[in-house]
């Protein structure tokens, strides 16, 4: 069984292995721009700055970025102190995607298991490279996991549209390929379902109306563009059958933190019947937090992204502020959703009722590991 891919990836190595290439997404879907990023500062850069976003890309840019920490290193011939440091400055680059520390942890726990530096260059770029190509496979069972929720659906309404609403980007430049909440979205369109797909615009940065619309075109899915705020009226008038999110950070117990935005449309689910699934790869869980609103670290970031719009006129992107030039503004960039307002967790082992025992039967190696 196979499922829509565009074959392209948002982030690869150049051909002599010692620069990290990625679609700056800063410029979507107006203009196409590749950077390359050559030194842990660019990492760094390219995460805070999003040019890179997106849990599971996060996490896979930060794997190379301990590789380029590595690969630098000849001078300081790589003394743990120097790696640990380097480490900490990559986790540090955003605080919500656990893919962030995840990733960098298991790089350098490869490359600790290493000795001369040769060694450790090669433990490092093969550990980035699986995690890259698992987090592939991730995504593409979480697409077949989650068609089979399509399907039920569109059995009970046969010759009609599926009608999924989606926040943010969780798509293929969210994650390498296939995307997490795409990825069912894509499964379903390449077996010729018919699907359509209401796309939030996901204010401040508009990752819905710039990534995902762009991503669905280029797909040939059905998509239509809404304003954040359309989701609660839709729903009231049958116009929306499920709602499929990713996340940042999930809890052992089932919540999860998104784009903000994502508990809203958990609330409107909830009040309308609608189905709110999740769909996230095990490397989005946190196994030692239980409390997703008191213990996920939320992102706030600078006020001009709320202030300010931007978009394209005649073929160049301008930015124009929309509140009085004096008008503070406050940029929360994801909520928590409680595990009691989510139907369902799409994972790559499956699909689990948000709770601790169900996501348990999913996932026990984690629940026997200690935190
Ligand atoms: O701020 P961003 O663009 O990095 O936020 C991205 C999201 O919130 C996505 O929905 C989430 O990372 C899931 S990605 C598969």
């Amino acid at each position: 069984m196979e499922t829509i891919t565009t074959h392209q990836r948002p982030i690869w190595l150049n051909p002599s292995g010692n620069i990290v290439q990625v679609i700056d997404q800063r410029l979507l879907p107006h203009q196409y721009a590749v950077l390359s990023l050559e030194t842990v500062d660019d990492v760094i850069a390219a995460i805070r700055d999003m040019v890179v976003r997106g849990a599971p890309l996060i996490g896979v840019t930060a794997a190379y970025g301990v590789y380029l920490a590595v690969l630098n290193s000849r001078k300081q011939s790589c003394p743990d102190s120097y790696l640990d440091a380097e480490c900490q400055r990559l986790i540090s680059a955003r605080p919500t995607a656990v893919n962030l520390s995840w990733a960098v942890k298991q790089v350098r726990r490869r490359v600790g298991e290493a000795a001369a530096y040769d060694d450790r260059v090669k433990a490092a770029m093969d550990e980035a490279e699986r995690i890259t190509q698992a987090e592939v496979e991730n995504c593409r069972q979480i697409g077949l996991h989650g068609l089979s929720i399509i399907q039920e659906i569109a059995g009970k309404k046969p010759g009609q549209t599926v009608n999924i609403l989606t926040h943010c980007n969780a798509g293929w430049l969210a994650c390498v390929e296939y995307g997490t909440a795409t990825a069912p979205i894509y499964a379903a369109a390449s077996r010729g379902m018919d699907i359509h797909v209401w796309v939030d615009e996901t204010r401040p940065l508009n990752q819905g109306a710039r990534l995902t619309a762009w991503e669905l075109g280029q797909g040939g899915v059905r998509h239509t563009v809404i304003t954040d705020n359309a989701g609660g009226h839709l729903m009231q008038h049958g116009l929306v059958d499920m709602v499929i999110v990713g996340s940042d950070r999930a809890t052992r117990t089932g919540d999860i933190a998104n784009k903000i935005g994502t508990y809203l449309k958990a609330l409107a689910a909830k009040d309308n019947h609608v189905p709110f699934y999740v769909a996230l790869p095990s490397s989005t869980f946190d196994w030692e937090l239980s409390d997703g609103v008191a213990g996920i670290p939320i992102e706030e970031r600078e006020p001009d992204e709320v202030r300010y719009v931007q978009g394209a006129s005649d073929n160049a992107i301008v930015r124009v502020l929309v509140p009085p030039a004096k008008s503070p503004a406050a940029n929360f960039a994801f909520d928590v959703t409680p595990a009691r307002l989510i139907t369902g967790l799409i994972t790559e082992n499956g699909v689990c009722r948000a709770d601790e025992t169900d996501i348990c039967r999913l996932f026990p190696e984690k629940f026997r590991e200690k935190p």
